[in-house]
């Protein structure tokens, strides 16, 4: 089976969510999230991002598939209707091992939201992470689990600010 990476903004309490959508507005940040999501380009080959049927549902509809992309929805029900082109897994090792048996498959991107994460977050195959920490703490709801001491930082950008908030990128990668 392939590995995959996490893509996540949590704030300095890991928060990542307030009453099912994203507590900040970070243009920056959407801009990034598209940039190592979509890669480059890669021809026949596109790269999966993985979702929660809430973090789905929280796009907004104009916004959804989210393009350039193959969307991957994970859902416990079997009926959860999603459109053409969209896969639907009822879990992460499902949709890993079809992705995985796909050849126009690129890299595969777990997205969110807390519930995913934290199954992505004690899956062996989760090779490396891409946060940006949001400075402050902002009243979440969902919240990103214990990054494992597996995971060594290997990159920290400069400070950015944004709207009155104040936020950095850095990649952390499986050391063992
Ligand atoms: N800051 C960030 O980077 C970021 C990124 C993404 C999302 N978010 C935020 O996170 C929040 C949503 O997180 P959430 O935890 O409430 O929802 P979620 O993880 O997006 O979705 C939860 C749903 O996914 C399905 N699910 C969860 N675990 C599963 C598993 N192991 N196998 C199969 N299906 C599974 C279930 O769907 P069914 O109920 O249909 O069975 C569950 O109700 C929102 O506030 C969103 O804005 C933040």
């Amino acid at each position: 089976m392939k590995n995959f990476s996490i893509v996540v903004a949590f704030d300095s309490s890991y928060g990542i969510g307030k009453n099912g959508r994203l507590p900040w507005r970070l243009p920056g940040d959407l801009r990034r999230f598209k940039e190592i999501t979509t890669g480059e380009d890669q021809g026949l080959k596109k790269n999966a991002v993985i979702m929660g049927r809430k973090t789905w549902e929280s796009l907004p509809e104009k916004f959804r598939p989210l393009p350039d992309r193959v969307n991957v929805v994970l859902s416990r029900r079997r009926d959860f209707k999603v459109p053409a082109g969209v896969l639907c897994f009822q879990n992460l090792d499902e949709a890993l091992t079809a992705l995985s048996s796909l050849n126009n498959i690129g890299d595969i991107f777990v997205i969110g939201g807390a519930e995913i994460y934290a199954s992505a977050m004690a899956h062996p195959l989760c090779q490396k992470l891409y946060v940006t920490h949001v400075k402050g703490a902002f009243d979440c709801d969902a919240f990103f689990p214990p990054i494992s001491r597996q995971f060594m930082p290997i990159s920290a950008s400069e400070e950015y600010e944004e709207g009155g908030a104040s936020f950095h990128f850095s990649e952390y990668l499986r050391s063992f």
